[in-house]
């Protein structure tokens, strides 16, 4: 990675879920809160805060989330800037605190991702999520979000004999992994014939294989390597940072059945980093639809193109297997945020590392990947981590 050495020396968040009690603030000072105590550093030395929000406005009336973010953890005067780009709004937050590190203009930063999801209907939400795709061309036509990944389901099946069961088996994997994170919405195990006996939201895809709506939070504490060394016990460096759009509407891309952006993204993460896939230990991946998982293993190079399907059902991305994908329960089981997925990746990676995944820790873990993507692939963001003590 080019610049200065960037490193996650503090990790938080809320836990995730439908919270009628607390509001968008409350959250994002909740996760906040835990990440400044985390990293031992005290409020006043932090020097700059980027928050990933989607759309505060349309859920919860509030706009100007980097102003409130700041004003209610007490950080006035500090600069304090939100970023969009939709459901990978918080890796994109987590790539301007990184650049701000990496180019030398900060020292200590936080960085932060919140979304309040779950205060107006679920058609209100749906159109709200709508609004990451084309809303000309897709939205307006009825294609929600749901809609956009079954067309990318359909075709992967036809494709690559891809089968419902295979992607019923992410679920069951991801649910199982949320049944041992304290953190996540998703509290029970369930069975491949849960999936399967689930209601179409929009064929092939069932209730759940769907990412569910949530509210949540997490923020990091960034720091350059002289500060990381100088305070904190369990550095995490970050070896990777890149990011790749494509087109918004899924109509004009190449394929439907893989996402160009995270392709190239991944390249370059892996360039950046100087390793391969194979020596990633743990990963996060951006698991909106169980389909989502299947084309990110093979866009990632964790398998051939075709042959996510055959993984999952090995068992070769559960905990104890050569590549654990979403210990954390993922978007599917742990909750899906937007504005908070990207950064919770992190603190899921960053405590993976530090070996503090308590109930679902991965052995020996050296070298942990985040996957987010935005919309049905327009964005598309890669994370490269590595402990470092
Ligand atoms: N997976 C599993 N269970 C789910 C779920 C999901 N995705 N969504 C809701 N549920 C459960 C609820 O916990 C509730 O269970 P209970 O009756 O035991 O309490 C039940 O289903 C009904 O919940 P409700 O909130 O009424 O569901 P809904 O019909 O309003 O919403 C979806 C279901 C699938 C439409 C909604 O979760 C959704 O839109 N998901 C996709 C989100 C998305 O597109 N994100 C962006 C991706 S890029």
């Amino acid at each position: 990675m080019k610049g200065r050495d960037v490193y996650v020396i503090g990790a938080g968040m809320s836990s995730f879920g439908e919270h009628w009690d607390s509001s968008l603030r409350e959250l994002i000072v909740d996760a906040a809160i835990k990440a400044i105590a985390d990293s031992k550093i005290e409020g006043k030395q932090l020097q700059a805060v980027y928050g990933g929000c989607m759309a505060s406005g349309l859920f919860a009336g509030q706009e100007h989330v980097g102003a409130l973010i700041a004003d209610y953890l007490g950080l006035n005067p500090l600069p304090s800037t939100r970023l969009e780009a939709a459901c990978a709004s918080g890796s994109v937050a987590m790539r301007n605190g990184i650049m701000a590190i990496a180019s030398g203009f900060y020292d200590v930063v936080a960085v932060g991702g919140v979304e309040k999801m779950t205060d107006v209907s679920t058609e209100m939400a749906s159109t709200t999520l709508g609004g990451a795709g084309d809303e000309e061309w897709e939205l307006f036509n009825g294609a929600t979000f749901p809609a956009l990944y079954a067309l990318m389901a359909r075709r992967h099946m036809l494709e690559y004999g891809t089968t419902e069961e295979q992607m019923a088996m992410v679920a069951v994997k991801n649910h199982a992994n949320a049944a041992k994170n304290r953190y996540a919405q998703f509290q029970k195990e369930i069975t491949i014939d849960t999936v399967m006996k689930s209601q179409y939201v929009a064929s092939p895809l069932k209730l759940f294989d769907c990412s569910p709506l949530t509210d949540g939070a997490a923020a990091v504490i960034l720091a350059s390597g002289d500060v990381a060394k100088k305070i904190c016990e369990k550095p995490i460096k970050l070896i990777a940072s890149s990011q790749a759009s494509d087109s918004l509407a899924l109509a004009n891309r190449a394929s439907f059945s893989s996402l160009r952006a995270t392709q190239i993204a991944a390249k370059e993460a892996f360039t950046q980093a100087g390793i391969k896939s194979k020596d990633v230990d743990v990963a996060e991946l951006h698991d909106c639809f169980t389909i989502a998982e299947l084309m990110a293993m093979e866009d990632l190079g964790f398998c051939e193109k075709g042959k996510s399907g055959k993984m999952v059902e090995a068992g070769q991305t559960k905990i104890g297997s050569d590549i654990p994908i979403n210990t954390s329960g993922g978007l599917k089981g742990c909750g899906h945020p937007v504005g908070a997925t990207g950064v919770k990746q992190i603190v899921e990676i960053a405590w993976q590392l530090r070996g503090e995944a308590t109930g679902r820790q991965v052995k020996n873990a050296e070298i942990g990947l985040t996957h987010n993507v935005g919309g049905s692939g327009a964005t598309a963001v890669v994370h490269l981590l590595k402990k470092d003590f």
